[in-house]
């Protein structure tokens, strides 16, 4: 791996740089790289692959805050924001291609197969952000909806860390499959947790802009519950809050006590924890229990995140 960032052109690689520099949890690099260790081994092949797959996920980031009208991300201004929209387009394309010439690195023997992976999750990932933009204009989103919609904007991404990890840790095709439902198991939870922050926890925690999802009329888990609330009165607010033309800070916080109150934030906790138990329950027939260690831990950590 080369060290020095790429520098022109600026209008380019100033954005790109920003962007990776601003931090983030690095993830989906860290759960590749847990999955080949739970494989059979971590390895030089699976670190090119592990940054490839940070950088794509970083491409979906800066066209998601275009699409999503958010101007915060990890505490800083997003791209799109700092710059414009025609910089920010391009510096996800960018992202894509830098995370594809990383990728090619992957040995000849798991090339394909890894690209392929690769190729279909990002089409997924893109089918997703496609439905959640669609899910904006709808009221009547089922739940079942929402599941298949985030597990192809988010639980794609994370599926494709662990099963491309398990391939290039060398693990059998028993090994891979049950990684890769790790994954969507955990990537599900992830999504719900990241419903939950958006209206929970505060902009300085975060590092994202409070409520951006209810005032982009997103179907998060907690507002496709709200949206079938049996009590009247509630239900009536949630809708008038949807569609009211200009959501304000009094109205988010109304509808974070509506979901506080009508339990809805219990149900969505308890659901993020028994995805969390099935996750840990898969790994369970893994024949090393030392191997998944590191997995567990992770998604310990995971469950009980803040940001
Ligand atoms: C945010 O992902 C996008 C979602 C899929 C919810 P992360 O929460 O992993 O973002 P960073 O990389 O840590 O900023
Ligand atoms: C992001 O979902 C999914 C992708 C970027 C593909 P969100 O829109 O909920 O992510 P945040 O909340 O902006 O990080
Ligand atoms: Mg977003
Ligand atoms: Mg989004
Ligand atoms: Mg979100």
């Amino acid at each position: 791996m080369n060290a020095a960032p790429i520098v022109e052109p600026g209008s380019l690689y100033e954005p790109i740089n920003y962007f990776l520099g601003i931090g983030g949890k690095r993830l989906r690099p860290i759960l590749m790289l847990l999955s080949a260790q739970a494989a059979g081994g971590v390895n030089e092949d699976a670190l090119d692959a592990a940054v490839a797959i940070e950088l794509l996920h970083n491409f979906t980031l800066v066209h998601d805050d275009i699409m999503d009208h958010d101007h915060l991300r990890r505490g800083h201004a997003t791209v799109h924001v700092k710059w414009d929209e025609s910089v920010a387009i391009l510096a996800g394309d960018g992202l894509i291609g830098l995370a594809y010439r990383l990728l090619m690195k992957v040995p000849n023997q798991h090339l394909t197969c890894v690209c392929r992976i690769f190729t279909e999750g990002v089409i997924e990932v893109c089918e997703g952000q496609a439905l959640d933009k669609e899910f904006e204009e709808r009221v009547d989103v089922s739940l079942s909806d929402y599941f298949s919609m985030i597990a192809k904007k988010t639980g794609r991404l994370i599926t494709m860390a662990t099963e491309i990890g398990a391939i290039l840790g060398g693990g059998t095709e028993e090994e891979v499959k049950t990684l890769r439902e790790y994954g969507s198991i955990i990537g599900t939870a992830f999504q719900i947790q990241d419903d939950l922050l958006d209206i929970m926890a505060s902009e300085e925690v975060i590092g994202k802009t409070f409520g951006s999802d209810v005032m982009a009329g997103k179907k998060t888990y907690m507002m496709v519950k709200a949206l079938e609330l049996p009590d009247l009165t509630n239900r009536r607010r949630v809708f008038e809050i949807l569609r009211a033309p200009q959501v304000t800070v009094e109205m988010l916080l109304e509808m974070r006590s509506i979901f506080t109150a009508s339990d809805i934030l219990k149900q969505t906790s308890a659901e993020i924890q028994n995805y969390f138990d099935r996750a840990n329950q898969i790994l369970t027939s893994f024949p090393y229990p030392e191997r998944t260690e590191g997995l567990r831990s992770f998604s310990e950590m995971l469950l009980n995140r803040k940001f």
